[in-house]
């Protein structure tokens, strides 16, 4: 046969196939998304999503102890409050469920990267993302609250802040009132394209955040479209986000890469509850080869060109890429 290029000649081995590889993954970029709630000494298992956790501020430092010990460096913190109200008081009390674990995170272990979610949801009595006119989100009486919001998070020691609201200018008005208070040092890394997607299911049973009525589509993203994720994220790297994120990952890769074209930030892919939960599932039933799975996404989210990645795997990422099953 005569054929010169032959492809296979760079497959011959395992070295031979790491020397070339385009894609590696290292555990300095994985986010471990957790959960805080209110109460004392209880960690209570989340249904839909086997091995996460609801864990009490008291019981937070023994999960950050087995986190630092994973490998993993950063953290992102939502709060579920024990009594949530219209307008969300708890998600900007300055001694609210996130506000105080956040404080204890950077108590027991200051070098931990502490990351806020800011966002009204889990802290609303009608589950929405922000304050209501009538039935519909206002967004600009929602600006205020989300800005106080990621203040508070910021006062009580977070590293970094995460708005996930969707709303417009919220990038802005968090910026704004960040530099008026003395944090113009705070990196923002906005959820720019974040779609409306069926794959927060198990995050809404987590945080106990699905919406009381009707859904979210009035200010999470149309899934059909892409250009207009290009537009949520050039306008909020020019309302100061750090980095963009683009949200879900596995079913989002081309946006991933869209934005990665489009940006000179860092850009997140967050790989939501729905895709751990369903990975889990199918591992549950004996049908897929969970790490192999949970690298082979890693790497694809990666190779589409998220610089960070966000994913309730990033524990045993950690743990496969010090093993050398993924890299
Ligand atoms: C809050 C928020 C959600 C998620 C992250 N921040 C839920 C939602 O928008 O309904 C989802 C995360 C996940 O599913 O893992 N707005």
């Amino acid at each position: 046969m005569d054929l010169t290029i032959r492809p296979r000649r760079l497959r011959g081995s395992e070295t031979l196939r790491r020397m070339v590889r385009e894609t590696r993954v290292d555990a300095a970029s994985l986010i471990y998304p957790m959960f805080v709630t209110d109460g004392k000494n209880r960690v209570e298992p989340i249904e839909a999503m086997p091995g996460q956790f609801r864990y009490t501020v008291d019981r937070l430092p023994e999960a950050l102890d087995a986190v630092a010990e994973a490998g993993v460096g950063s953290v992102m913190l939502f709060g579920i409050p024990e009594k949530k109200d219209p307008v969300g008081s708890e998600a900007y009390a300055p001694d609210g469920v996130v506000q105080r674990a956040i404080q204890r995170a950077k108590l027991h272990m200051p070098e931990l990267y502490v990351i806020g979610d800011v966002c009204m949801c889990e802290y609303t009595s009608h589950g929405h993302c922000g304050v209501l006119c009538d039935h519909e989100v206002d967004n600009d009486a929602t600006l205020p609250l989300l800005a106080k919001t990621a203040l508070s998070q910021v006062e009580a020691g977070a590293d970094m802040v995460a708005p996930s609201d969707m709303m417009d200018g919220r990038v802005r008005a968090i910026r704004e009132l960040l530099d008026q208070n003395g944090h113009a040092d705070t990196p923002i890394m906005s959820y720019a394209v974040k779609y409306a997607s069926s794959f927060y299911g198990p995050f809404r049973e987590a945080a106990g955040s699905a919406p009381a009525f009707g859904d979210r589509r009035g200010y999470q993203m149309d899934y059909h479209n892409r250009r207009e994720g290009i537009k949520e994220a050039l306008l909020d790297v020019d309302e100061g986000a750090d980095i963009v994120m683009v949200k879900p990952a596995m079913n989002y890769l081309d946006i991933v890469r869209d934005v990665r074209e489009r940006v000179n930030v860092p850009v997140g892919a967050y790989s939501v509850s729905g895709e751990y939960a369903m990975v889990k599932a199918a591992a549950g039933k004996g049908m897929i080869d969970e790490a192999k799975i949970v690298c082979e996404m890693a790497v694809a989210a990666f190779r589409a060109g998220a610089d960070v990645y966000l994913t309730y795997y990033a524990k045993e990422l950690a743990r496969y890429i010090r093993e050398g099953r993924i890299g």
